[in-house]
């Protein structure tokens, strides 16, 4: 064969290759990258003058795939960027000393610009995906929390009216030790009923506040100290990370030991014996923010989505109402911040609350 002849069948082998790459693309599922990645690597590495020589390898942020093995000095490589930043690289490689050809280069630019692209729609597409989600949770809570709000109102009257009628009616019963006792379970009933109501009030951030200036750091660590009897109690270990002397905030100082009671008394309730809870706080220029990690069971899914809904509780009958989170939530709110449940990657949950400084 001739030079011309030689060097147009390499052109060919490469602008088929470069096609056959945008059709994988095109019909890549965005599920499945690593399949998508391995189809790109095995159409390149039949484009090379010498295939049976040459390896590929892909590398991005998550997935590595390789052909074979690669020596990285003796090889091409181009960079794949996402959104400008380079965030991996493809690199072909040849086991033996024939060098490559100056289109080789060019070729892998090019599907290194492909496979950018490709990675920058998969991540728009999650960031739509996840968006979505938030805000149809965002929209679910708010309705809850209006209906709750409705209720807890409706009931506060009636309530107090138990509990003040009942007052009187322990003082007729002075002397009858077992009616005493009757009108003593409406009253501890009708007191628990109230509390109850307060939280959902609090959920649905209808509680008056008294938002004020303050260092956070000290009320923060005062709360976790009134914890430590339970820490020891439960068995649970814990440990507190805070650099900051003061983090300054316009807050509810009441409604912050809240959030921290209700995010660590979940946290010691789902941990196993001897298992460790994280609790940090730190600050930005624009945000304080704590998390609260743990070393239980973690989430599940599905529960992920209705934790901060009012009444949801795995816990058994009796041993939690399930307003905890939404108590949390209502009050994070009302302070125009954010709170996030994920799951660690070992074991256990992380929830991270970011309250804005303004
Ligand atoms: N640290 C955690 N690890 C695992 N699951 C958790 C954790 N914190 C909360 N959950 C899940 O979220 C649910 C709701 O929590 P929430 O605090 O609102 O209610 P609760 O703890 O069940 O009851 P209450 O707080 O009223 O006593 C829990 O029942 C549990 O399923
Ligand atoms: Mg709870």
């Amino acid at each position: 064969m001739s030079h011309t002849e030689t060097a147009l069948k390499e052109r060919i082998k490469e602008l088929t290759c470069l096609y056959e790459v945008s059709s994988i693309i095109v019909n890549a599922d965005i599920a499945e990258v690593k399949d998508t990645l391995t189809a790109i690597a095995y159409s390149v590495k039949k484009a090379f003058q010498f295939p049976k020589y040459t390896e590929i390898a892909i590398q991005t942020p998550d997935t590595t795939f390789k052909t074979g093995i690669i020596n990285e000095k003796l090889g091409l490589t181009a960079s794949i960027t996402i959104f400008n930043k380079p965030e991996g690289k493809i690199i072909a490689s040849l086991t033996d000393k024939s060098t490559f050809l100056r289109e080789e280069q060019q070729l892998l630019d090019n599907v290194a610009l492909k496979i950018g692209n490709l990675l920058e729609r998969i991540e728009i597409n999650n960031k739509e995906a996840s968006l979505k989600r938030q805000m149809e949770r965002a929209d679910r809570l708010s309705i809850i929390g209006e209906i709750t709000a409705g209720i807890a109102h409706e009931l506060n009257t009636p309530l107090a009216n138990i509990l003040g009628f009942a007052e009187l009616l322990k003082d007729e019963f002075k002397n009858q030790e077992n009616a005493s006792k009757d009108v003593d379970k409406i009253i501890h009933n009708a007191i628990f009923s109230r509390e109850v109501v307060k939280k959902l009030m609090f959920f649905a951030c209808e509680m008056p506040q008294e938002m004020k200036r303050v260092n956070i750091v000290p009320t923060i660590k005062e709360a976790i100290s009134l914890l430590d009897a339970t820490f020891r109690k439960e068995q649970v270990k814990y440990v507190v990370r805070i650099q900051e002397e003061e983090m300054w905030l316009k807050a509810d100082q009441i409604q912050l030991t809240q959030i921290i009671f209700n995010l660590i008394i979940n946290a010691i309730y789902f941990s196993p014996k001897n298992g460790l809870v994280t609790i940090k706080a730190y600050q930005s220029p624009t945000e304080s923010v704590l998390s609260i990690q743990d070393e239980g069971p973690g989430i599940s899914e599905e529960a992920l989505d209705k934790i901060f809904q009012p009444f949801y509780s795995t816990k058994p009958t009796g041993d939690g109402s399930g307003l905890g989170l939404s108590v949390v939530h209502g009050i994070v709110l009302s302070h125009k911040g954010t709170i996030k449940a994920e799951n660690n990657i070992d074991k256990g949950a992380t929830f991270t609350v970011r309250l804005p400084k303004s």
